[in-house]
C-alpha cells in the first residue's frame, strides 16, 4: 500500500518579539505532537514552519529601535528557530518569508490570479501622517475602537473586542511614530476579488463539516454568510515584496497575502519533489495548525486565494486552536504576566523540557480557552509523570535488577496466564490503537490522558500480581512472568508517548529498558502492540526519569520563566 503523504504546517510566527508559552501551546506544540505521531504511525510526513517576516509589527518595532527592519527580523528569526529547537519542535524545515524562493512563488501566484481575472484596482483611503510624510499601515495607527470604545485599537482591528472595521470608523486616529493626528488620504491599490470565489469556497467549507472542529467550521461559515468583500492586498510601505505591476512602485504586498504562500515556498525549499508531491498531487493531505486569531485566514482568505489560483492543494484539516490565559489573566509582556520562552535559550538545568511539554499538552486549547497554572504544572509532574508513568518503569526495572541481576531469562507460556496477565496482554494489544485514534483526530489532550491510563493499568497489574510476594513464596517463574509483561508494557509506553516526551522515551528505551533502535523513529507505532522483549533480555539501568517538583523548585522555575525578553537589551 502506498503511504499517505501528509504536510503539517504551523502558523508562521511574526518576528517582532519572541514567543511566549501561549504561542507554543496554541500552535507549534500541537503541530509538533501531531507530526511526530504521523511519522511514528508511518505516514509520509513533512512538517514545515517559519517566521512571518513582513508583518507591520516588525516594522513598528524596528522603527522604535531605530534599526533596519532586516536586521531585526533576521536576528529574531534566529532566536525563534533556537527556541523551537530547544522545545524539540521537529520541523523538517524552519525557514522564513524573506527569501528569493518565496518572492518568486508569491509573485507568480499573484500574476496567475491577475491573469485569471481575480485582481482589480481601486482607490482607498489610507491614514497618512503629514508630519512624517508617509502612509501609515494599520499597525502604525492607533485610535478608539468604534465598537467597544477601547482606546488602543490598531488601524482596522481591536484586540480588546476582536472586531474588524474599516479605517474611517476608527476614532481619534493618531500616528504611532510621532503621536500627531493621522489623516485619511487617497491612494491607488490592488484588490483580491474574494467575492468571486465565495460560492466555490462555501462548497469546499461544506466538505469540512465533519473534519474541522465545530468552532472552526462555525467561524468559516460566519464569514461566508456575512458575504465576502474584496480585500486590499497592497500596502504603502517599503517592507515586503514589490507588486509586479506598473504604477505600484512604492507599494508592497499585504503581509497576509504573502505569509500563507510561505507554506508553499518553504516546502519548495525542502525539495522540488516535496513541493510537487504535497502541493500538486491531489492525494496529499495538508494539516494547518493555527491559533484562534488565524482561523479566518486559513478557512476563508487563503483557501479562496488557492481556489482562484487553481494550481495548489487546499488544506484537508485546519486545526484551529483557542487562546491560552495565564492564571486567569491574559498574557502580557509589559505587565510581566505569563510564561516566557527566553529562559529556554540558556539550557537552564531547572527546566525539564519534556515535563514542560507534557504539562502544556494538558492545556492545549482544543475546544475552549485554557489556563496556564503553575500549581497544575507541579501536579502534572508529580502525580502523572512521576507517579504514574515514571513509577511503572522505576518499579519494574528495579525489581528486574534486584531479583534477577538485570537479566530476564523467560519465555511466555500462553497456557500459564491468569486473569490479570490476560488483562495486561489485552491492554498492550488494544491501548496503542485507542491512543492512535485520539492522535489521529488531533485530540492530543485525550491521547495524553489515555497514555497515563495505560501506565496506570501497568501499575495496577503490579499491585495485583505483587512479584515481591511471589519471590518470597519462591514462585520465581511467576515473578519473572509479571516483570516480563511489565517490561513489554514499558517498551510500548515509550513508543506511544514519543510524540509528547521524545527525549525521555529515548533515554528510557536505550539506557534503561535496554532496547536497540529509536522509539521516536518513523514507522515505530506498529511495534507498540507487540511483545518486544526477547528471552534473555538485559536491562541497562534504573534511574528516576522525571524529578518531583516541590514548592521550592517550583518557585525557582517560575522565577526563571516569568522574565520576559527585553528586545531593547539585544539590539
Ligand atoms: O498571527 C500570526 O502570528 C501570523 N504571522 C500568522 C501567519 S500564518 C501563515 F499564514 F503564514
Ligand atoms: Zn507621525
Amino acid at each position: 500500500m502506498k503511504k499517505e503523504k501528509r504536510l503539517i504546517t504551523a502558523a508562521l510566527t511574526y518576528v517582532n518579539n519572541i514567543p511566549h508559552v501561549g504561542h507554543i501551546v496554541g500552535c507549534h506544540l500541537p503541530a509538533d505532537i501531531f507530526a511526530r505521531f504521523c511519522r511514528s504511525y508511518g505516514y509520509d510526513t513533512t512538517f514545515v514552519g517559519g517566521s512571518d517576516m513582513h508583518g507591520t509589527p516588525s516594522l513598528v518595532t524596528a522603527q522604535e529601535l531605530n534599526i533596519p527592519v532586516e536586521e531585526l527580523t533576521g536576528k529574531l528569526h534566529e532566536v525563534h528557530n533556537q527556541i523551537y529547537k530547544k522545545l524539540n519542535i521537529s520541523y523538517d524545515i524552519y525557514s522564513n518569508t524573506h527569501t528569493k524562493t518565496h518572492e518568486k512563488i508569491t509573485t507568480d501566484f499573484f500574476l496567475e490570479l491577475n491573469k485569471k481575472g481575480f485582481i482589480s484596482e481601486g482607490e482607498t483611503e489610507m491614514f497618512y501622517c503629514e508630519h512624517d510624510n508617509m502612509f501609515l499601515p494599520d499597525r502604525f495607527v492607533t485610535g478608539t475602537c468604534p465598537k467597544c470604545g477601547y482606546e488602543n485599537a490598531n488601524g482596522d482591528q481591536c484586540e480588546k473586542c476582536d472586531s474588524l472595521f474599516s479605517l474611517n470608523e476608527l476614532k481619534d486616529a493618531k500616528c504611532k511614530v510621532c503621536g500627531k493626528p493621522a489623516v485619511l488620504k487617497k491612494s491607488k491599490h490592488i484588490f483580491l476579488n474574494l467575492s468571486k470565489g465565495t460560492e466555490e469556497l462555501d462548497k469546499w467549507i461544506e466538505t469540512k463539516k465533519d473534519i474541522w472542529r465545530p468552532h472552526v467550521y462555525a467561524e468559516a461559515k460566519k464569514w461566508v454568510n456575512e458575504g465576502l468583500k474584496d480585500r486590499c492586498i497592497s500596502r504603502d510601505i517599503t517592507w515586503g515584496f514589490p507588486i509586479p505591476l506598473e504604477g505600484y512602485e512604492n507599494k508592497v504586498f499585504y503581509v497576509w497575502f504573502d505569509a500563507p504562500i510561505g507554506y508553499i515556498s518553504i516546502t519548495k525549499e525542502l525539495s522540488d519533489e516535496k513541493y510537487k508531491n504535497l502541493w500538486q498531487d491531489r492525494d496529499a493531505k495538508i494539516y494547518n495548525f493555527v491559533g484562534k486569531d488565524n482561523i479566518q485566514f486559513h478557512t476563508v482568505f487563503f483557501p479562496t486565494m488557492l481556489l482562484e489560483n487553481g494550481n495548489y492543494n487546499l488544506a484537508h484539516n485546519v486545526v484551529g486552536l483557542n487562546f491560552l490565559n495565564y492564571e486567569g489573566q491574559k498574557f502580557s509582556k509589559s505587565k510581566k504576566i505569563g510564561v516566557f520562552c527566553n529562559a529556554l535559550i540558556d539550557d537552564n538545568p531547572e527546566i525539564d523540557v519534556d515535563a514542560l511539554r507534557a504539562y502544556l499538552t494538558t492545556i492545549i486549547p482544543e475546544n475552549r480557552d485554557t489556563d496556564y497554572k503553575w500549581e497544575d504544572f507541579k501536579n502534572n509532574c508529580n502525580s502523572e509523570l512521576v507517579g504514574k508513568y515514571g513509577n511503572l518503569f522505576n518499579r519494574s526495572l528495579n525489581m528486574i535488577k534486584s531479583y534477577f541481576n538485570c537479566k530476564l531469562d523467560y519465555t511466555l507460556d500462553e497456557n500459564n496466564l491468569n486473569e490479570f496477565d490476560q488483562e495486561l496482554l489485552t491492554a498492550i494489544k488494544e491501548m496503542p490503537t485507542k491512543i492512535a485514534e485520539s492522535f489521529e483526530k488531533a485530540e492530543l489532550r485525550e491521547a495524553y490522558k489515555l497514555i497515563m491510563n495505560y501506565a496506570s493499568i501497568g501499575n495496577g497489574y503490579l499491585e495485583k500480581s505483587a512479584p515481591w510476594k511471589l519471590m518470597k513464596e519462591e514462585k520465581v517463574e511467576e515473578a519473572k512472568k509479571v516483570l516480563y509483561l511489565c517490561l513489554n508494557l514499558c517498551a510500548s509506553l515509550c513508543i506511544v508517548a514519543s510524540p509528547i516526551i521524545p527525549t525521555k522515551v529515548k533515554e528510557l528505551w536505550s539506557n534503561q529498558v535496554g532496547l536497540e533502535g529509536d522509539p521516536t523513529a518513523v514507522d515505530m507505532w506498529q511495534y507498540a502492540s507487540q511483545l518486544l522483549i526477547k528471552n534473555g533480555h538485559e536491562i541497562k539501568g534504573v534511574q528516576p526519569i522525571f524529578e518531583r517538583i516541590d514548592n521550592e523548585k517550583l518557585e525557582k522555575i517560575k522565577a526563571i520563566m516569568s522574565e520576559p525578553y527585553e528586545i531593547k537589551e539585544h539590539f
